[in-house]
């Protein structure tokens, strides 16, 4: 692949926030070649095949149509370790079953390493009370629903296997080349990074819209135009320079090294995109104190970078598009580091959204705790013994 080096970084602490980098070549072929500018970086499928071999792909999954998973199954490079993790209901139908077998069926053809798991498994939750997760749970002591609860479920099975990179990608995806291009980002992210303490998160070229004059290649989603606009306002308030440094605030496509998604807290639900970042501001900003002086010193890099192929997914309705925008902008607004005049400013955002009513706040959303500490041999023993939703195919 061939794409951009960072052209402008914001530095904040420990951390450097790039500016969008674009690609230039999707395959940009095996030896690393020589580069026609130096502001560009070719890395070649042999670098890119090591970093696959090494890397897991979460697919969150509730409820989605079995095409598009299937769709998304087949982009997934060969060498990455796939997991699937399920929140979809179990009845009238068994949904759920549908997707194993679906995976199963996969499998048989391309003989690949998967992993399956459903959110809800008693048997997990076991697994994670042995080992004292217990910031995941609802009230009746079983994993809560929400993305996030699945993205960290995901995250604790690639680090049981073994795995230094972690990406994300959605099931709702109609097209699977598109996720293809997604990893080749991720490992060419994670190529050129500088640091063990990475994220390299995906920006949409075009998110298309249906329209009655055709297809419109919208460049903007309505909910992350204004989380970006907050994420950048938080950054400007420190630095005193307005920025717009920030694009990806609401992208469910990226990735980490493990050695950052473990240190990480995660924010329930719809919120968990956006609240990566706060998180990441608040951890290694500089403004607050932090335990993980090893990341401080080696640093922290966030990568965003555009995609050549257009976003299409499964459109979720108005109700949804609320729950984004409180989700999104209230972990922003509950942030530690959040100033008084950036609330002010996100609570008229939603009350003339009609999200919030007068004198209320936004809902605070429950945090799941950082995994660094997780005895993750003893999960492993307990969830093989105990969860009956678990397949590993290989
Ligand atoms: P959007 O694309 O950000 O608007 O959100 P989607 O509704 O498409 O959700 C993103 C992904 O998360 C999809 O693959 C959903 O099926 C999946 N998802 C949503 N809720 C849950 C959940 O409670 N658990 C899991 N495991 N996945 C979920
Ligand atoms: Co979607």
């Amino acid at each position: 692949m061939k794409l951009d080096l960072p052209r402008y970084t914001e530095r904040f602490g420990a951390i450097s926030l790039h500016g969008v980098q674009r690609v230039y070549e999707l395959d940009s072929g095996f030896n690393e070649g020589r580069p026609a500018s130096e502001a560009i970086r070719s890395v070649g499928n042999v670098e890119i095949s090591e970093i696959e071999r090494k890397m897991a792909i979460v697919i969150p999954i509730k409820g989605e149509r079995l095409k598009l998973l299937e769709g998304v199954l087949s982009g997934i490079p060969h060498d990455c370790l796939t997991i699937i993790v399920s929140n979809s209901p179990r009845q009238p139908v068994d949904r759920f079953k549908l997707e194993k077998e679906a995976l199963e069926q996969f499998n048989r053809f391309v003989g690949k390493n998967t992993l399956i798991l459903h959110q809800k498994d008693p048997g997990l939750s076991d697994a994670l009370k042995e080992v004292g997760y217990n910031s995941i749970f609802g009230p009746d002591d079983i994993v809560r629903n929400g993305k996030a609860e699945g993205m960290v479920i995901g995250m604790l099975l690639a680090k049981m296997a073994g795995k230094d990179y972690v990406g994300f990608i959605d099931a709702d995806n109609y097209v699977p080349g598109a996720v293809n291009e997604y990893v080749k980002i991720f490992a060419s992210g994670i190529a050129m990074s500088n640091t063990p303490y990475t994220m390299v998160r995906i920006s949409w070229i075009y998110k298309p819209k249906v329209s009655e004059s055709g297809l419109y290649f919208s460049k903007w989603g309505r909910v992350s135009e204004i989380t970006n606009q907050y994420l950048n306002s938080l950054v400007s308030y420190y630095t005193g320079f307005e920025t717009e440094v920030m694009r990806t605030g609401n992208s469910g496509e990226h990735c980490m090294s493990m050695k950052l998604a473990e240190l990480l807290t995660y924010s329930s639900g719809f919120s968990v995109e956006p609240y990566e970042v706060v998180d990441i501001l608040e951890e290694f900003g500089g403004i607050l104190p932090t335990e993980n002086q090893d990341a401080m010193d080696k640093g922290i890099e966030v990568m965003q970078v555009e995609t050549r192929n257009p976003h299409f997914h499964e459109e979720k309705g108005e109700d949804h598009l609320k729950e984004m925008f409180n989700g999104s902008l209230g972990c922003i607004y509950h942030s530690k580091i959040c100033p008084p005049r950036l609330r002010d400013k996100i609570n008229e955002e939603l009350r003339g959204r009609e999200i919030l009513q007068e004198g209320r706040e936004p809902d605070m959303q429950r945090n799941i705790q950082s995994f660094k500490s997780v005895d993750i041999h003893q999960f492993a023993k307990i969830l093989h013994d105990r969860a009956i939703s678990f397949v590993h195919s290989n």
